[in-house]
Formats: C-alpha cells, structure tokens, sequence
C-alpha cells in the first residue's frame, strides 16, 4: 500500500483571526468598569458565579493587581488581560488602571485595542477621566460602543443623556437599546437591535428573561402596563425621528457609538451588549508601521511591545513584556527577529494571561496579546517580526501633567539609580526629561502616585534611593519647525527651559500657560505639540 506524506503549507488561518475581538473597558473610576468586566467573564465560562471577581478580592488585594504597592493601596496599577471563548469569538479583554494617576499607561493600552467598550454612570454622565480617554479613541478613529450602567439607580434623563455624550464625547450617538423608566421603578429595557423586550428583575446571578414582542402589540401593555407601554412606543418614535438609522460602518470608522443601557451589577443588560459586540465589532484591523500597513492575515508573524509591567508573579522578580500580534502566527521557539536590537530571539515560555493565571501557549494568533519574559531586552514601542526590517508607529506621549527633579539620595549607588530610572522609563512609567541648561533630571507624571511608585520601586527593585525636588512647569510641549532659523532663535531665546526626551527630540517645559502662548505668538512657524506623536 502506499503511503503519503501530507505537507501541509503554513497558511495563516484567516477564521482564527475573524473571530477574534481584541478590546478594552474604560471608565471614570467608579462608573462600573470592574462590575461588567466581571459580569463578562461569567458568560465566558471563566468564573463560576458573579460577586467572584470582588469576592476573591481582586479589586481590593489584586489577582489583577501586580504589584505590592498596589495592594496596600487597593487600586488597580497595571493592565492585565483576560481571554476566554463566547459562541465562536475569542475575546480578549485588555484591563486598564482604574486610578487616573496612571492614565499615560491606559493610552497606551488603547493602541493595542481594536475597540474599546465605554462605561458611563447613567446618573453622573460623561466625567473627566472618561472625556480624555475618548480624545485618544478619537486620534485613532477607535470604534466604541457606549454602555449606560447603574439604570436600577435613578439617573439623568435618558434624551439629555444622549446629548451629553455627543457633546462631551464629541462623537455621534445611536441607542440600541432603551430603557423602560429607572431607579426603583426601573422595568427593564427594550432592546432595539435585537426588537426585544428584556425585563428587569434584580439578580446578580440569573440572566433576566426575554420576550420576543412588537411593540405595536397589546402584548407590550400586558407586560409593562398602557402608560408605559405608550411613553415606550412614543420614545422609540422619537428615537427613530431623530437618530439616523444604526450604521455599523459609521461605527466602524469610529464617527457613530452605539448605545446600550443596562445594570453591570445586576447583570442587565450585559448579555445583549456582549451579543451585539462581537457581532459588529471589528476583528484585528491592520496596523500602519512606518514602512508600510500589515495586514492581521499576512503570513508572516509581525508585533509590537505596548507593555512592560514588573513582578506580576510575586515570587519571580522579572517582568513581561506584553505583544500584540498584528499579523500572522506567533509560535513558540521560533526564531523572531527584535528589529531594535537586530538580534534574533526565541520565546521558550510565551504566556496568555487570565488575571494573574497564566499559561504557556504554543501559538497566538493576530489580535491575541502575550506575555513575553523580559529582562531589560524590550522597550515600549519594540518589533518583533521574522526578519523584516519593520517599526510600528511610535506609541503616543502625552505632556504630563506635574514635574519634579529627580536626585539622588545615596552617593554610594548612583549607578543603580540610573539603571533603575533608565529601565523603569523602558517600561514607560513615566518620562523622562533631561533640561540641557544644567543637566539635570526631570520625570513627568499624570500624578502624584506616580512619582511614589517610582520612589518604591527604585528602591525594592535596584536599591536605589532618589529624593524630589519641586519644580513648577505647566506642560512640557515638543517642539518643531520647518523654519530651522526660528528653531535654533527659539531655543537659544528659551534655553532654561529646553530638554530633550529620550529619543533625543526637543522639548520646550513651559512654566505657565501664558509663557506657551506668549511664545506661540512670537514663533509663528515653530509648532508647539502636546503629545509626541505628529
Ligand atoms: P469601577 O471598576 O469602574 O471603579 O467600578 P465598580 O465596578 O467597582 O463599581 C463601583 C461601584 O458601583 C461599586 O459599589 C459597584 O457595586 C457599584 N455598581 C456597579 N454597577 C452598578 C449598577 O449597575 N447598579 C448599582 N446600583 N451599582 C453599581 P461599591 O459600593 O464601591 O462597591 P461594593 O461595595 O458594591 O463592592
């Protein structure tokens, strides 16, 4: 008899990458993000009851929270990721920090995001932390669907809602689903894209009932009554006067975000955002290097590093590195090629993560994100390919918000102290500034803690002592021109305040915003840039 060797050729698996949906959850601490991530995690199959996720105390002593200090202080530091299956889509969800001291580290997230959900309070509406995060969906035309949370509470008027979120989101908006009254008198929801009928009944355990309704039909006032009945049909008209038929391309392109409201905490609401999500969100989209845009299907495997975090097991001090895979097949011990360093690498022991459970795999596809072990190899930003000479588009700094001079608080390691500064920068903590007038070191935050973490990793981590010292900027701002004339006069005319970044760019600490604005009338060619990326 004969035999045959079947070769198969190494195609990437274009359903693999299909189903996928690769996004994060952001909100204004508080909002409900914890709840619905939870409440998410329970239809995956991935924990068994809800009230799990607090109840083992992940939020207050941190399966998802990496680092010691964050678990004194029981807030959410560092980004986790969590995957499971639901119907035929693989979902991965990128955690984010709840503090807003650490929002430089949700910015970046969202680069290695291809949707993101938003959690809204329905009674507290569009917040401060939630406005920024959405500017950055805007610069990267990230499509979002918007989910109203804590309806069993009673809240803003859903019409005002709706128009606070189009201005204050600055994006256009369309209700898929409407809600039935709210607070104590809270009946439920009608799900406009599905056109069903979801009642309330307050229960963090069991998924509410859902009947199949015309809302023409006397049955919608048996259930919920006339007068509501009616007050519904007349919303629902109003809604289709008013709001532009949904379009999943709109949405897609990121101008349209499709609205839900619900309960997290209750589980209302939670199933049919998550139906409607992995139907119309978009699976890995393609990703602009500087030399050309990679398609997710290509063959060849292509990523980048958006991550860094330190000690996410407590008994092994290292750090991963987390990759988003962008095209093709990641396979373990294969030889990838860290463009950086122009050196090849194989990954012995690649991980996926579900809160601080983690697994070696032996492949990931585009859209997955895995944990690579790091020490000191890998810089935010990095590319990872099998051999092509590709750099993913910088990942954008913002101007931090507060300054302060670093020192050092023991002569005997100051060496250390560099190192520690250099690596924890890698990991992007934070930015670092070095002031050409008088060389010294100045470190940008988005907040106080910031500069605590610093101070405690430093000294857990290298050993390395470092004092503050205060100095009062208002934004650090990149500067450029085509005019190179005006550029060298600015700088000359501003040299206290010039600094250079790490990549060795240009940055103007302007010390308070009439100086900046006194200076961009005065320089008229040279551009003034608040984040890093342009
Ligand atoms: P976050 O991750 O965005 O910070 O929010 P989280 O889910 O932790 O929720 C913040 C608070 O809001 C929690 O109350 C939570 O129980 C409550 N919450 C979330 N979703 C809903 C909802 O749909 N309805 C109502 N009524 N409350 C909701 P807490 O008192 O801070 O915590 P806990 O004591 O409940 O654990």
């Amino acid at each position: 008899m004969l035999t045959f060797n079947i070769h198969f050729i190494d195609m990437v698996d274009n359903t693999e990458i299909q189903r996928r949906r690769t996004f994060a959850i952001i909100a204004h601490p508080d909002a409900g993000k914890t709840s619905l991530t939870e409440k998410l995690l329970l239809f995956g199959g991935q924990i068994q009851v809800a009230g799990a996720v607090k109840s083992n105390k992940i939020k207050k002593t941190a399966t998802s929270d990496w680092m010691e200090i964050e678990k004194q202080r029981g807030i959410s530091v560092t980004t986790s990721v969590m995957e499971f299956d639901y119907r035929d889509y693989k979902i991965n969800i990128l955690d984010t920090p709840g503090h807003q001291d650490f929002a430089e580290d949700t910015y970046r997230t969202l680069t290695a995001v291809d949707s993101v959900i938003i959690v809204v309070d329905g009674a507290k509406g569009v917040e401060t932390q939630t406005r920024k995060l959405m500017e950055v969906c805007r610069m990267r035309n990230t499509p979002v669907i918007i989910f109203v949370n804590k309806m069993d509470r009673e809240g803003k008027d859903p019409f005002d809602l709706l128009d606070e979120l189009e201005e204050e989101l600055m994006i256009r908006v369309r209700p898929l689903s409407w809600p039935i009254e709210q607070g104590i008198r809270f009946k439920g929801v009608y799900n406009i894209y599905e056109q069903r009928l979801d009642l309330y009944q307050p229960s963090k355990q069991v998924v509410t009932e859902k009947v199949e309704i015309d809302v023409h039909s006397e049955e919608l006032d048996r259930q919920i009554g006339k007068p509501l009945a009616d007050k519904l049909r007349g919303d629902l008209e109003l809604i289709e006067g008013v709001y532009p038929e949904f379009d999943v391309q709109a949405y897609l392109e990121g101008h349209c975000a499709p609205v839900f409201f619900g309960s997290a905490l209750n589980n209302f609401g939670v199933q049919e955002l998550l139906n409607c999500f992995v139907e119309i969100a978009p699976s890995p989209r393609p990703v602009r290097a500087e030399e050309r845009e990679v398609r997710p299907e290509e063959q060849k495997f292509t990523g980048f590093i958006f991550k860094i975090t330190a000690n996410i097991d407590p008994n092994h001090r290292s750090c991963v590195a987390f990759c988003k895979v962008c095209s093709g097949k990641f396979v373990r011990n294969a030889p990838y090629l860290h463009v950086r360093h122009g050196k090849s690498m194989r990954f012995s022991s690649p991980t996926q993560f579900m809160a601080q459970r983690k697994t070696t795999i032996d492949e990931a596809y585009a859209g997955d994100i895995i944990g690579l072990p790091d020490n000191g190899t890998f810089k935010i930003g990095d590319t990872l390919t099998e051999g092509e000479l590709l750099h993913f588009r910088g990942l954008p700094s913002f101007s931090p918000e507060m300054f302060k001079y670093i020192e050092n608080a023991d002569p005997m390691k100051q060496k250390q102290l560099a190192k520690g500064i250099d690596q924890l920068m890698d990991e992007g903590v934070a930015q670092l500034f070095v002031n050409q007038f008088n060389g010294r070191k100045i470190i940008g935050t988005v907040g106080q803690l910031q500069f605590e973490v610093i101070q405690y990793r430093l000294l857990n981590e290298y050993n390395a002592s470092c004092r503050w010292e205060p100095v009062s900027l208002y934004k650090a701002c990149w500067v450029e021109s085509d005019d190179a004339e005006e550029l060298e006069a600015f700088k000359k005319r501003k040299y206290q305040y010039m600094a250079k970044d790490r990549e060795g760019r240009d940055v103007f600490l302007a010390d308070s915003s009439y100086v900046l604005q006194m200076a961009q009338i005065d320089f008229k060619h040279i551009k003034f840039h608040f984040t890093s990326e342009f």
